[in-house]
């Protein structure tokens, strides 16, 4: 492949990214989005592989086979709810490849000199440190998203002066390393400092702000493929990992303002919460219980009801018999819609895409600020698996971890009805004063066999 026919596809794969990103922004056009991704992918693959400059394509292919193979089965394998696990340890992968990029590029920089040589070895250390905090950071997110590490926020004294510090004495290295042109010794020490770093940035931030930081380590793990893309010279890389980190800025920002969070005190590993908050693991009181029969009359005496679906929503995949039941009571006149909270479930758009999967019409599935003035005139509630969504603490105690966080205001309806297994609490750790409510009832189960069973009785 000639190096024109090489830039040529870096171009084309360029732009498809770009309508990817474009596609994969509406729920209609997604399908299309992903296409474009994988299309751009295959042809940025190709053209760097048969690169004339590249070398070993034997033992590329051998490892490509490999990684492919791992990927397919894990690909395979994986739910719908460990996404952001899977997520987040692919993250963990792009910021070693960018540590290992960093070392090996400085071992072998080739003969440059001067300004040039200070440039390179900046890019290096850069891409390092970058690299290095996007690893451990995202290595906490999986254990955190896996239940391995505590949601809980780590608190460790002094923490916001930890990590000034650390960014501090980077920059002081930084600062060293160019100016003794390359010092092995000050690039190991800011790499065990940015290893420190980043796992301490995701291990301070609460469960409730991890969409945040998985949107947030998806911008690191961005620009730290821009890093690499500069160290190895390869424009598609830069423009990619650029992509990359500038959507999950956004994202970050979109998420962060969802959920009336400072975008910087997030980033910077949950400063400005001081950590004294209330566990809020009490329970709240008395709370009722009910069963499918009691809430299949309920539904038949409704005339309006609004569906709230969160995390066991998706665990127990209740979505197809929901839509079932969403069709029966529209067929009976019952105004039926969904309520969407933005970080309902475990990734963003989650209950969107298990709702499109169930073949949920997209017009009577709103988003939070939409629909949640409409509470008021309601009958029925349906919480179907969620909990910190639905919480009202989040709004009427300022001591508690969700403080602040805009939720669905279902309290506010004629009558509640939550679907859950247990009183455990959702995802934050959080108790949920809405099921010790007077208007609020408890159908106690998997989501799936309750929506079964109400299905039986209407
Ligand atoms: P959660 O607060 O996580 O609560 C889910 C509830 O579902 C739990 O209380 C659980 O209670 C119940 N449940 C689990 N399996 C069930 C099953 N098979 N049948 C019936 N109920 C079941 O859910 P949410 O309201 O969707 O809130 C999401 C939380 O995750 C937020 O705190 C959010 O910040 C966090 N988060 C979100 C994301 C994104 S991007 N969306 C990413 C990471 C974290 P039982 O155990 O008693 O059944």
């Amino acid at each position: 492949m000639s190096q024109g026919l090489v830039t040529a596809s870096y171009i084309v794969a360029a732009v498809l990214f770009i309508m990817s990103l474009a596609g994969l922004s509406k729920q209609e056009s997604a399908k299309a989005g992903n296409w474009y991704g994988v299309a751009g992918m295959a042809i940025a693959l190709l053209a760097t592989i048969f690169n004339p400059e590249v070398t070993g394509l034997g033992w590329i292919i051998v490892a490509m086979a490999i990684g492919g193979a791992i990927g397919v089965r894990f690909a395979l394998k994986v739910e719908m709810t460990e996404m952001p696990e899977l997520i987040a340890i692919l993250h963990s992968f792009v910021g070693l490849a960018a540590v290992f990029v960093g070392y090996n590029t400085y071992i072998d920089h080739g003969d440059l000199a001067g300004a040039m040589l200070n440039i390179h070895n900046t890019e290096i250390f850069l891409g390092v440190f970058i690299g290095a905090v996007t690893f451990t950071g995202s290595i906490v997110a999986f254990g955190k998203l896996r239940g391995l590490v505590s949601s809980k926020p780590l608190t460790l004294p002094h923490r916001h002066k930890l990590n000034l510090l650390a960014v501090v004495v980077s920059a002081i290295l930084l600062i060293w390393f160019v100016q003794v042109e390359g010092s092995t010794f000050a690039l190991l020490v800011m790499t065990l400092i940015a290893l420190a770093f980043g796992w301490h940035l995701v291990a301070s931030i609460g469960g409730a702000d991890m969409p945040v930081v998985i949107s947030m380590l998806n911008s690191y793990s961005g620009w730290a493929a821009a890093a690499a893309g500069f160290m190895l010279s390869n424009d598609l890389l830069i423009v990619t990992g650029a992509l990359v980190g500038s959507s999950g800025a956004i994202l970050s920002y979109i998420m962060c303002r969802a959920m009336n969070r400072s975008f910087i005190s997030v980033i910077a590993g949950g400063f400005g919460s001081d950590g004294t908050v209330s566990s809020g693991e009490e329970e709240d009181g008395e709370y009722t219980e009910v069963n499918a029969e009691d809430v299949a009359e309920m539904l038949k005496n409704s005339s309006s009801v609004i569906i709230t679906p969160g995390y066991g929503m998706a665990v127990a995949q209740a979505q197809y018999p929901v839509a079932e039941l969403v069709s029966r009571l529209r067929a009976a006149g019952v105004k039926v819609r969904f309520g969407i909270h933005p970080v309902a479930g475990r990734l963003p758009g989650h209950m969107n895409v298990l709702l499109a999967e169930a073949k949920v019409p997209y017009d009577v599935v709103l988003e939070m600020d939409e629909i949640n003035d409409d509470f008021d005139d309601t009958d029925t509630v349906l919480v179907i698996g969620a909990n910190d969504t639905v919480n009202p603490a989040a709004s009427e105690d300022p001591a508690s971890p969700i403080a602040g966080m805009p939720v669905l205001e279902v309290w506010k309806a004629q009558q509640v009805v939550v679907f859950k297994r247990s009183m455990n609490t959702g995802y934050a750790g959080v108790q949920n004063p809405l099921f010790f409510r007077e208007n609020s009832v408890m159908l106690f189960g998997d989501a799936k066999d309750s929506v079964d069973n109400i299905l039986r009785a209407l």
